[in-house]
């Protein structure tokens, strides 16, 4: 075969159709990493409870979010064309803010439970120890920035699968303990609910996204990058613990 004949059989760039999983895959492709395995989590559950290392990773937490999540949902939910998008993004949203009842939004709830874990450690007034939550509330940003709002969607999809995983680790946590109890709570109990309440919420969301084009790669795109975001804020945050103790 001449070279001229290779040449004519290989497909020209326009011809090449990548295939790019569907939306679903994002779901069930990171379903199956548990957040129990990162390395936090597991130093966690192997000693006594650690009120210390709880408070560092829920005021890193707090410093990453509670300033920026309320926005970028709302603006997510003005940005999606999809009705039906912008439906589950809102009532996503309205939990966020309590549904109208201003005890129960969520940012107040997390400096309720950060304000009583503060206690059991001795620096906790230390900016220097936020790191890990600064870096997270700048590059978690970055899938909110995007030209598509696809990008965002993907963020969010991987941001609730994470957020479940990890909440169900901190709940494991607190109920070996009777320290820290009673209305201090209220945040992890709140989304323990919603998460036993809507334990599909991210496969819906999955169903109403693109299914092929740009906008699915950026919905990947989003849920790569944020996925990566949120795991090397536990990273940040067990070097952190690590490097207090010395
Ligand atoms: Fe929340």
């Amino acid at each position: 075969m001449g070279a001229s004949q290779v040449w004519a059989q290989v497909p020209r760039a326009s011809e090449v159709v990548e295939t790019v999983p569907p939306p679903e895959e994002i779901v069930s492709r990171y379903k199956r990493i548990e957040v129990a395995d990162h390395p936090f989590f597991i130093t966690l559950a192997q000693g006594p409870v650690d009120l210390e290392a709880v408070y560092l990773l829920m005021a890193n937490l707090q410093q990453g979010t509670s300033g920026s999540f309320i926005n970028r949902l709302a603006t997510t939910v003005a940005r999606v064309d999809d009705r039906r998008v912008a439906s589950l993004l809102a009532k996503q949203l309205s939990y966020e803010l309590g549904a109208g009842d201003f005890a129960q939004i969520h940012s107040v709830l997390l400096e309720r439970f950060v304000t009583a874990l503060s206690p059991w450690c001795a620096r906790a007034d230390d900016e220097a120890l936020l790191g890990a939550g600064r870096r997270l509330a700048r590059e978690g940003a970055r899938p909110y920035l995007a030209s598509d709002p696809c990008e965002a969607l993907g963020a969010l999809m991987v941001g609730e699968i994470f957020g479940e995983k990890m909440e169900a680790c901190l709940a494991h946590e607190m109920r070996r303990q009777l320290l820290v109890t009673g209305d201090a709570l209220r945040w992890l109990e709140i989304h323990e609910t919603i998460g036993a309440r809507h334990p599909h919420a991210a496969n819906q969301l999955a169903l109403h996204l693109p299914r092929g084009g740009p906008s699915l790669s950026a919905t990947w795109r989003g849920a790569i990058d944020q996925w990566g975001t949120l795991w090397r804020f536990l990273d940040d945050v067990n070097e952190m613990l690590i490097a207090m103790r010395g």
